[in-house]
């Protein structure tokens, strides 16, 4: 197993709280015993933490289907969560739910609605279908669809806006950038990543994911 630190999500979002709230300080032990709380040893990288890799299938992250396979006909222009599913060294079948930040989103829109910056390449463009990291590029909230304004999305925690037709470019709110997109193909009836995401999800740096990339080839 590889010892692999990142950027923690969890410990981002406690920062933010309490310097939203002034509490840093001001409450002593309080914040202490919440800081602790926060704090997570470093990831030990295993076939279910790795990113979503070339060859994953696209799984059901939630409801009825839960760990099936979404086919194209599960999908609409609303979020549908996902997780990658792949194998371990010894050909188990793995899905990828160890670490948040691989959750993704979904969607299948009217073929010709997809716009740039989308990477019509890593889309499955005659359908309509795309795929994008579910977790906010700001702190890390999941994304989720927003009820005002039908096919974008919004993140609950500090109204960040994508718009999931031209490559989830940011359209509101602070998130600094758009969602990562994860190249994707049909394989069968199945939709089947066909490289790792585009850039690297929420909380991680350029050249940690090249090294997490690289290492996950060993796993
Ligand atoms: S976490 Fe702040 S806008 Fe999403």
């Amino acid at each position: 197993m590889t010892k692999y630190k990142r950027a923690d999500p969890e410990i981002s979002r406690r920062k933010f709280i309490n310097a939203a709230f002034g509490t840093a300080g001001a409450v002593g032990g309080l914040s202490l015993i919440t800081a602790l709380a926060g704090i997570r040893p470093p990831i030990r990288l295993n076939a279910s933490k790795v990113p979503p890799l070339t060859g994953d299938v696209l799984v059901h992250a939630e409801g009825d289907k839960s760990g099936q396979p979404i086919k194209p006909a599960d999908l609409t222009n609303k979020v549908t969560r996902a997780w990658p599913q792949g194998k371990d060294k010894k050909g188990n079948t793995v899905v990828r739910s160890g670490e948040p930040n691989n959750l993704l989103i979904v969607f299948k829109f009217p073929p010709g609605e997809l716009q740039p910056p989308t990477d019509m390449q890593a889309a499955i463009a005659d359908q309509g279908i795309v795929a994008y990291s579910g977790i906010c590029m700001h702190l890390g909230c999941q994304v989720g669809d927003n009820p005002a304004k039908p096919e974008t999305l919004l993140c609950p925690c500090h109204s960040g806006a994508y718009d999931p037709r031209a490559g989830c470019k940011v359209i509101g709110g602070p998130p600094p950038k758009p969602l990562p997109q994860l190249p994707i193909k049909m394989e069968g009836e199945n939709i089947v990543a066909t490289g790792p995401l585009k850039e690297p999800y929420f909380g991680i740096q350029e050249s940690e994911w090249k090294t997490l990339l690289e290492e996950a080839k060993d796993i």
